[in-house]
C-alpha cells in the first residue's frame, strides 16, 4: 500500500501542506455550534472579519458568538437556518459589514459536521474574501449602465437632429423651390420660343431637385411616421423596398393605426427598418413578411424572410451593431427582441414593445 503522505521520497507533513494551501488561496475557516458559539477560528477568518487589531490572537474569540463579530446584511440567523436546511453543503455569497462598518462579501461554503467526542452537531465554514471582485462587478455594472444611457441619449439626439434637418429641408428649401417653379411658369409666358424651351428644362431640373429632396427627407425621417403613424410608415417602407429590390413584401397590421407615443413609435419603426435593410443586404430572400399585432397591451412585431438564415455567431457578435442597436432600442422601452433562424430557410426577428409605461 502506498503512503499517501509520501511523494517522491520525502515525507510530507500533511497538516502543514494543507495549512499552506489554505494560506496561499487565502481561505479562512471557522466552526461554530448551532447556537453560534465559536469553537474554532483561524487567522485568515479574523483578517476577513477585520478583527486583527481588536483580537490579534484568534483563540481569544473562542466561546464568543459569531453574530457578535460581524453585522449581518440578512436577518440575523437566516444564514444558519439555510445551512441547517441544506445540511451537508451550502454555498453562498454572503454580504456583511465588519464591526468597524466596512462593507464586505465572502464566498461562504459550509456544512454540518458532528463532533466525534461529544456527538454534538456544529457548523464548519470555509470562506474567502471576494470584496474586490464584488466591487469590480459593481463598477462594471455602473459603467455598463452609463454606456447604455449614453447610447440611448446619442440615439435620441440623432433622431431629433434628423427630424429637424428633414423639417428644415422640406419646409424651407422645398417651399423656395416650389415658389421658384411658380415664378418660372409665370415668366415663361412672356418669353421667346427659345427662352421658353430653356425655361422648360429649368423647370424639369427643379422637379428633379424636388424629388431628390423628397427622397432625402424621407430617408432622414420616414414618410408619415409622425403624421400618419407607424402602420402607414411601415407599409410605405415595405412598398418602396419591393419596388427597389423586387423582393415580395407582405404586410399584416390591425385596421387603423396603433396608438404609440413618439419614443415607442420611433423604436418600432427603426427596428423594422433595420430588419428590412438586413434582409436586403444579407438574406438573399425573395419574400419578406412584416406583421404588427397588438395583444395584452403589447405591440408584437415580426419580420420574417425566406433567405439564407442568420448564424448564432452573428446574433452574439459584439460587432453586430445593427442588431445591438435594435436590442438597445427595445430595452429602452422595456421590450424584448429575439432572432430565430433555420439555416437556409430564413430568419424571423420578433420584438415586443409595451404600448404604455409598465
Ligand atoms: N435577415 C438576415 N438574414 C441573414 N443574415 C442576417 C440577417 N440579418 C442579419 N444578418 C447577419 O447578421 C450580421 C449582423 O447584422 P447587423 O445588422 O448587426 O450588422 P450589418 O447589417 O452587417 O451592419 P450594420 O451595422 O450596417 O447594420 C450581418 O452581417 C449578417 O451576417
Ligand atoms: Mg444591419
Amino acid at each position: 500500500m502506498t503512503d499517501q503522505n509520501q511523494f517522491n521520497g520525502p515525507r510530507f507533513d500533511r497538516k502543514a501542506v494543507l495549512q499552506r494551501a489554505f494560506d496561499l488561496a487565502q481561505i479562512a475557516e471557522y466552526c461554530y455550534q448551532l447556537d453560534g458559539t465559536i469553537t474554532y477560528i483561524d487567522r485568515m477568518a479574523v483578517r476577513i472579519l477585520d478583527l486583527e487589531n481588536t483580537y490579534p490572537d484568534p483563540s481569544s474569540l473562542i466561546g464568543m458568538n459569531i453574530s457578535e463579530l460581524l453585522v449581518y446584511e440578512w436577518p440575523v440567523g437566516k444564514l444558519r437556518e439555510e445551512i441547517l436546511e441544506k445540511g451537508n453543503a451550502y454555498h453562498t455569497v454572503y454580504p456583511f459589514k465588519t464591526l468597524s462598518g466596512k462593507e464586505r462579501w465572502m464566498l461562504h461554503d459550509s456544512c454540518i459536521a458532528t463532533d466525534p467526542d461529544t456527538g454534538k452537531k456544529f457548523i464548519q465554514a470555509v470562506v474567502r474574501d471576494i470584496t474586490n471582485q464584488k466591487l469590480a462587478e459593481r463598477e462594471i455594472a455602473r459603467v455598463n449602465r452609463r454606456l447604455r444611457n449614453l447610447a440611448r441619449h446619442m440615439e435620441s439626439v440623432r433622431e431629433e437632429e434628423r427630424t429637424a434637418i428633414a423639417r428644415d429641408i422640406h419646409d424651407e428649401i422645398g417651399q423656395s423651390l416650389i415658389a421658384l417653379t411658380l415664378d418660372l411658369s409665370a415668366i415663361k409666358k412672356h418669353l421667346t420660343f427659345d427662352l421658353r424651351k430653356k425655361t422648360d428644362s429649368m423647370l424639369e431640373a427643379v422637379k428633379t431637385i424636388l424629388s431628390d429632396i423628397r427622397r432625402i427627407v424621407t430617408g432622414l425621417r420616414p414618410a408619415g411616421l409622425d403624421d400618419l403613424g407607424l402602420v402607414a410608415a411601415v407599409e410605405w417602407e415595405l412598398e418602396s423596398l419591393a419596388k427597389r429590390t423586387g423582393i415580395k413584401g407582405v404586410f399584416t397590421a390591425p385596421d387603423g393605426d396603433i396608438s404609440l407615443d413618439e419614443k415607442r413609435r420611433t423604436a418600432a419603426f427603426r427596428i423594422i427598418q433595420e430588419s428590412l435593410t438586413n434582409v436586403i443586404r444579407h438574406a438573399q430572400a425573395t419574400r419578406v413578411e412584416v406583421s404588427l399585432k397588438v395583444s395584452a397591451a403589447m405591440l408584437i412585431i415580426t419580420v420574417t424572410d425566406d433567405g439564407v438564415g442568420i448564424s448564432d455567431d452573428s446574433v452574439a457578435s459584439d460587432s453586430s451593431f445593427g442588431l445591438i442597436g435594435m436590442r438597445e432600442r427595445v430595452i429602452a422601452v422595456n421590450g424584448t427582441i429575439s432572432a430565430n433562424s433555420v439555416p437556409g430557410r430564413g430568419t424571423t426577428i420578433s420584438a415586443t414593445i409595451p404600448l404604455n409605461d409598465l
